[in-house]
């Protein structure tokens, strides 16, 4: 049983890092203004807001450990940012290296790849809105991961476009046009907020003007990638679920679907711990030491069973 309770030893840095010309970093952005949801948002950060029984964040984090991604840089408000680092760490409680950057003013989603570009160091770089949720089987993801050679964008089938960023494809899936939430939109897929970019993307970033509101528009980046032909659009398929949590409609619908998930069955969806174990960041042993730091009885409990001490 002793031996249950004991961290697993240090990882190092450099095994956090694979073959060079393969390795993808994370950057999940968690700035914002929040508008639509204030006034929580006057005092409370969104992306730390609960989505039934975990904060928002554990969601794209968890897309990424699932995708093998081990380092990982958040970037939030400078009035957030330390909330996140509190909850979070440096990440070697999970066998991944998390680092934290500012975003002073929400000056747009391509902004983070400017803002990380010390971090991704000419790696390739899979960006992650902070209030985006995806669950189901994600072995579309690790493809993309493994295939992208450009910028790879998602493409999820929706009754509503209009409020998204919104791809039109050809019949062999190729991208026709890329509007960011037109008024008339020339198809029903949106762009969720998940995207994979190669090395060149900062470089990208930093050569776009703003857009009429003031933001370097992530539809812009995405076109840059566009008109050199070297973007590719994947569907999501039907068992792929895709909640974006940015209204209070959609952060209670999301709050009832994980909470309705995790009921109907003996696992919890994005449990952060237990996704470092399942991916083999951390050993058996580590995740039950996890456990005993956990003051909830239920989740501590869970966890030691998946461990299996
Ligand atoms: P949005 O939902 O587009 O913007 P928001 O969070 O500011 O909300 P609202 O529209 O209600 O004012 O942002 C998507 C995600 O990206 C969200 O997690 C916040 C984050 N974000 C930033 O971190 N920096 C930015 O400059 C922008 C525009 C968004």
């Amino acid at each position: 049983m002793d031996q249950c309770l004991g961290l697993m030893s240090q990882l190092t840095s450099t095994s956090l890092s694979g073959d060079k010309s393969r390795l993808t970093k994370g950057i999940i952005l968690a700035g914002g203004a929040g508008t639509r949801l204030d006034p929580i948002t006057r005092v409370a950060c969104k992306q730390l807001l609960p989505v039934y029984d975990k904060p928002m964040i554990y969601y794209p984090l968890s897309v990424l450990m699932l995708g093998d991604i081990r380092d990982i840089l958040i970037i939030s408000t400078p009035k957030d940012l330390p909330k996140f680092s509190e909850l979070l760490g440096d990440g070697s409680q999970l066998g991944i290296g998390i680092k934290y950057a500012v975003q002073d003013e929400p000056r747009g989603l391509a902004e983070a790849l400017i803002i990380g570009e010390d971090f991704l160091l000419e790696d390739n770089c899979c960006l992650i809105l902070g209030d985006n949720i995806f669950h189901g089987n994600l072995d579309f993801f690790r493809a993309a991961l493994h295939e992208n050679t450009g910028a790879t964008i998602f493409a999820k089938e929706v009754r509503d476009p209009e409020r998204f960023g919104v791809v039109e494809l050809d019949a062999g899936g190729k991208v026709l046009s890329i509007e960011e939430k037109p008024a008339s939109p020339k198809s029903p897929y949106a762009i969720p907020g998940l995207y994979i970019f190669d090395h060149s993307a900062p470089a990208r970033a930093r050569a776009l003007t703003p857009s009429g509101r003031g933001e370097l528009e992530i539809a812009d980046l995405i076109t840059s990638y566009f008109d050199d032909g070297s973007l590719e659009a994947k569907t999501l398929s039907r068992g792929v679920t895709w909640l974006d949590t940015g209204t209070p409609d959609s952060l209670l619908e999301a709050a009832n679907y994980i909470g309705t998930v995790q009921k109907q069955n003996a696992f919890q969806v994005s449990c952060i711990e237990e996704i470092a174990y399942e991916r083999g960041f951390i050993d058996a042993n580590a995740l039950a030491g996890l456990a005993e730091r956990h003051p909830n009885r239920e989740y501590a409990d869970y966890l030691r069973l998946r461990s299996g001490c």
